[in-house]
């Protein structure tokens, strides 16, 4: 073949790998309010940054008359690598036009070669889902293809960031995938996940049940908690997948981006001193205390509306990337349960992986008891947070503001789980149990039998009592477990100073293979 027309060749080979499934079917998608799997690799990625692999390769499947019908190039997903901000991700986007995006042999050879180059290059990996499940027509070729890319998912983890974003169907196998990596996100309305489907549900357990209701972004992002963002539409998918990449490093021996910030390092939080109500029963909003403290009012929350009770969340201080924990006392009290234990040692870990300093906000009243908690294992997930701060490395500090009671006070990144600067509001109440608790088991025996009224009286004035000597920093801070008490306005000064100060930190871990998280 001449070079003119091998050239020639080439650009309709290149169209036409490029129109994947047809126009029809991506004006179909179009119509749902989905994009393509090209478009959504353009939002993505910098512009004209994408390095496109195996765009040519077709699938080898000769089952139920697969070989004589049309081939698709590229098989059904666009696979490559790009830069976003200039930062190189590898990237695979699943084309829902060609086949449903159902995995094959092939598709996942191409998902396979780009997560090996992004970890051989030290770079991030997103992958954009949109897939009908397993290639029904490949069989056992598609399930040894999800099992290979869970297999890089498990290696890769901690070494390179994961993300995941949810498109459209990921049902079956392919959920495991996005539930392996880091960080999923999830399309309001035109994205769901589950193991099985609908029609199986209603065979098995008799349930009726739509996609939506059975594993819709809302339910993964208020109930089940396995996805972590909600987005209203692609678009906004998109955006969420590049934001949270803007708070990681590239890998786990860099560090994450500075960004240069305009707001002053000392700036005086003057509305914090007045943040603590009088009444310790009434509530604030520690996202209050967050957005005050950090860069120009800047928190990117995570699973916003599963276990709020616990607040999770990026956020920069000084320009240095931090992963936020807050207890929320606007929410249950800011109490400690199953599911904001989870959420939390959960993003304690990735940030652990990734070298991104924790930054803490305690108000907790305790572990929530009871029957629920109990037969759900709040003694394992309680400790899985446990085991998470005491295992993290990277710099932590932790702010203290009103309560940390018992249990939940060893367990919120405290001075004896290798906290490195633990400060505390002059509002710190750092006791084994509040005072009203506390007076009813110590003083049992002495208003036992007496007239209500009066034993309510003896109660009042021990609870005072105890109030008075432990409903304070003061008594911690004497034994050195806080460091400092601080003014709440000198909160940001504080908290910059400090990781400044342990930005060198290096703490030489005992030789093991890995520990034994309680899962
Ligand atoms: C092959 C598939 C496919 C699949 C869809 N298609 N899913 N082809 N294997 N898994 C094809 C359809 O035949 C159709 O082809 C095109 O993709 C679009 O599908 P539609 O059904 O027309 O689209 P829609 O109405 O939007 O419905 C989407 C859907 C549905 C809900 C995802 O297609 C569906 O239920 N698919 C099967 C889901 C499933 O059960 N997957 C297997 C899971 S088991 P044409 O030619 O008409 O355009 C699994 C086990 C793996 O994954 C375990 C690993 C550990």
């Amino acid at each position: 073949m001449n070079t003119a027309k091998s050239l020639e060749l080439l650009m309709e080979k290149r169209a036409e790998a490029r129109e994947g499934g047809g126009a029809e079917k991506i004006e179909k998608l179009h119509a749902k309010g989905r994009h393509s799997a090209r478009e959504r690799i353009d939002m993505l990625l910098d512009e004209g940054s994408f390095e496109e692999l195996d765009m040519f390769k077709i699938h080898r499947c000769v089952n139920f008359g697969m070989d004589k019908k049309k081939k698709f190039l590229g098989d059904g997903i666009v696979t490559g690598s790009g830069t976003i901000d200039g930062r190189l991700v590898y990237v695979y986007a699943q084309d829902f036009t060609v086949l449903g995006g159902s995995l094959s042999e092939t598709m996942a050879e191409k998902i396979c070669k780009v997560m090996d180059l992004a970890v051989k290059n030290a770079a991030p990996v997103i992958g954009l889902n949109d897939s009908g499940g397993a290639r029904i027509q490949e069989g056992i070729e598609a399930l040894a293809g999800y099992t290979n890319i869970f297999y890089r998912n498990v290696r890769a983890s901690g070494v390179i960031p994961q993300l995941s974003g949810i498109f459209g169907p990921c049902a079956g196998g392919a959920v495991y995938s996005p539930a392996l990596t880091d960080f999923t996100v999830m399309v309001r309305d035109n994205s769901y996940m589950f193991l099985t489907g609908p029609k199986v549900v209603k065979s098995v357990t008799h349930e009726d049940v739509d996609v939506e209701t059975l594993g819709g972004a809302s339910v993964h992002t208020m109930k089940s908690g396995v996805a972590h963002l909600a987005a209203e539409d692609g678009d906004m998918g998109i955006q969420y997948l590049k934001d949270l990449l803007s708070f990681m490093p590239q890998n786990n021996m860099e560090q994450p981006p500075v960004v240069e910030t305009e707001d002053p390092f000392d700036r005086s939080c003057d509305v914090l001193d007045s943040m603590i109500p009088d009444n310790p029963n009434m509530a604030y909003d520690i996202k209050d205390v967050i957005t005050e403290t950090v860069d120009e009012g800047r928190f990117f929350e995570i699973q916003a509306d599963y276990a709020a009770n616990i607040v999770i969340g990026f956020a920069r201080y000084g320009g240095q990337s931090v992963g936020i924990i807050a207890n929320q006392p606007a929410v249950l009290a800011g109490v400690l349960d199953n599911d904001a234990s989870n959420k939390s040692a959960r993003f304690v870990r990735f940030c652990d992986c990734f070298n991104i300093p924790l930054v803490t906000f305690v108000d907790v009243p305790g572990f929530m008891p009871g029957t629920v908690q109990e037969y759900g294992g709040i003694i394992r997930n309680g400790a899985k947070l446990l085991f998470a701060y005491a295992e993290a490395t990277v710099p932590k500090v932790t702010i203290t503001t009103r309560k940390s009671y018992g249990g939940a006070h060893c367990v919120m990144s405290s001075k004896q789980l290798d906290g490195d600067l633990n400060y505390a509001w002059p509002t710190a109440e750092i006791a084994v149990m509040g005072g009203k608790g506390a007076v009813e088991i110590l003083n049992a025996r002495d208003v036992k039998g007496k007239d209500p009224e009066e034993a309510q009286k003896i109660l009042a004035e021990k609870e005072q009592e105890y109030n008075d000597t432990f409903a304070n920093p003061f008594v911690a801070a004497g034994r050195g477990y806080v460091d400092d008490v601080i003014a709440p306005n000198e909160t940001r000064l504080r908290i910059i100073r400090g990781l400044r100060a342990l930005q060198n930190k290096h703490v030489t871990a005992l030789p093991k293979k890995h520990g034994n998280i309680p899962l």
